[in-house]
């Protein structure tokens, strides 16, 4: 079938639209797959997730009984799953998952950055600031305490709001597909290295494979917008859309819960904990989209 991404493509695009739809969870619920042992998927766990994420480009696991704070469970999740090319950040643990939890007062590089404090993230999905080459294909957030109230995620897969940008007008997805749609002026990142200045689209479609990529942050500080009309229309209804969009999903992940995603859009809700219950996340990063078909599970007779 030809891409239905492709804005020349608009019988395809309709008849992927719709089954898109059709097939999308309208309860977070939908995305919950119990696991046994997430470091030892069987076969009929690979294809409980591969349904969910064919849907939904995400699902969710649930694994309350194994220790939550164990790391190796979202690791090696991720490694059976094709999430092998982690970027290690600055301040990311040795392993290269980061642990996401408000940093201390002392703390003051952490401090810095809203994934360290208890703040509310808007939509956006990580590493929009990265260069295409080193784009973030792959994500997973592991639960290892929630917090005491809040700190819940909304999720929103990246080719619904595509659909919907479409639906109100192509013209609007071409804008986000140009080169220099999105500018990140030139800073110190979360790593704590100084990037140079940096373009590129919010929208764009890997050209081996056919998937869609997105590069995307709501927030209005550090970010500049190509300054023509189209574009900017295109920026004001897309976070219009985010905002209100009915396809979104709210997870609160418990201790032992966890997101797999092909780095779908997600927020993060303001939260409240004490230093004997610290919300703490495991993140990992990756330069792989997931996939299903590694079969790594020890091979049982039938
Ligand atoms: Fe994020």
């Amino acid at each position: 079938m030809s891409n239905p991404f492709d804005l020349a493509n608009e019988m395809g695009y309709r008849a992927w639209r719709d089954a898109k739809l059709a097939a999308y969870p309208r309860s977070v619920d939908e995305l919950i797959v119990p696991l046994a042992d997430p470091r030892h998927l069987t076969p009929s766990e690979i294809g409980a997730l591969e349904a969910r994420c064919t849907r939904a480009n995400m699902a969710i696991y649930s694994a309350p009984h194994l220790p939550a704070a164990d790391k190796s469970l979202a690791r090696q999740l991720g490694q059976q799953l094709g999430l092998t090319r982690l970027e290690g950040n600055y301040l990311a643990d040795e392993d290269g998952l980061s642990s996401i939890t408000p940093a201390s007062d002392e703390d003051n590089v952490r401090g810095e950055f809203i994934p360290y404090t208890h703040k509310p993230i808007n939509w956006h999905t990580d590493g929009y600031y990265n260069t295409l080459d080193r784009r973030i294909l792959g994500m997973t957030l592991h639960c290892a305490q929630d917090a005491e109230e809040g700190g819940a995620n909304a999720l929103l897969d990246h080719e619904i709001a595509y659909i919907q940008l479409r639906d109100v007008n192509p013209d609007y997805v071409a804008a986000l597909m140009q080169p220099d749609a999105m500018t990140i002026p030139a800073r110190m990142d979360e790593d704590n290295v100084a990037r140079p200045e940096q373009s590129g689209p919010v929208f764009a479609v890997d050209p081996e494979q056919g998937f869609l990529y997105m590069r995307y942050t709501a927030r209005t500080r550090s970010i500049v917008w190509k300054d023509d009309a189209v574009t900017q229309a295109a920026v004001k209804t897309l976070a219009d859309i985010l905002a209100n969009s009915e396809y979104s999903l709210t997870a609160h992940l418990r201790p032992g819960m966890g997101l797999i995603c092909n780095n779908v859009l997600h927020t993060r809700s303001g939260f409240t904990d004490s230093p004997e219950h610290r919300r703490l996340l495991y993140r990992g990063r990756y330069y792989d989209r997931l996939r299903f078909d590694l079969n790594t599970a020890p091979s049982r007779v039938a």
